[in-house]
């Protein structure tokens, strides 16, 4: 059997997080929006490269409208981790997500959950610098849907980490 972990995409209205995920998955980049609605799910498989059998994402590609109520509905229920995602031009985003992941952490404490900032390819600067109070700089990670910038690597990561800690 393969080894599976839930994984929620939490995060602001277009910021990112359906984006993410067809990069992840299709390696493809779509500049049109297309507003997710409640949550698709969505599963990948990928080899870790650590010997073991490939590791089984279910995705959990949310709505961003739902805010922090996304808490209380049954989408959350057995969540392994999150990936809470923030545009990088919209600085009220990552305040939001810093929200989230305190909620999160607080939900299910101790699972693994990273804050997205996307969109860094908008950016001029080449090595911009975020903080969230409360998160550690290994807490955040700065990707691009667009250009692909970082985004195996996260999943990948994401995907030891889980490994690691069932
Ligand atoms: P909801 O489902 O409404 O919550 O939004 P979402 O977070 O899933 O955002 P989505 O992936 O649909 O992207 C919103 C818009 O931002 C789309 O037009 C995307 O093409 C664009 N976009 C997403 N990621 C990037 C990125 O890394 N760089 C740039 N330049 N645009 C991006
Ligand atoms: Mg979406």
């Amino acid at each position: 059997m393969i080894a599976s972990a839930k994984v929620l995409l939490l995060g602001d209205i277009g910021v990112g997080k359906s984006s993410l995920a067809r990069r992840f998955i299709f390696d493809h980049f779509d500049a049109n929006y297309k507003t997710t609605i409640g949550v698709d799910i969505m599963t990948h498989d990928l080899d870790l490269e650590d010997g073991e059998a490939p590791f089984r994402f279910v995705l959990w590609d949310t709505d961003g409208d739902f805010g922090q109520q996304i808490f209380s509905s049954v989408y959350v229920v057995g969540a392994a981790a999150a990936l809470i995602v923030s545009d990088a031009t919209r600085p009220d985003s990552l305040t939001k997500a810093g929200g989230l992941a305190e909620t999160f952490a607080s939900r299910f404490p101790g699972r693994p959950a990273k804050v997205i900032v996307n969109k860094i390819d908008l950016l001029d600067d080449p090595a911009p610098r975020f903080t969230v109070d409360g998160l550690s700089a290994d807490d955040l990670a700065l990707t691009s849907a667009k250009t692909g910038q970082n985004v195996m690597q996260l999943f990948r990561t994401l995907g030891r980490t889980i490994r690691r800690r069932a």
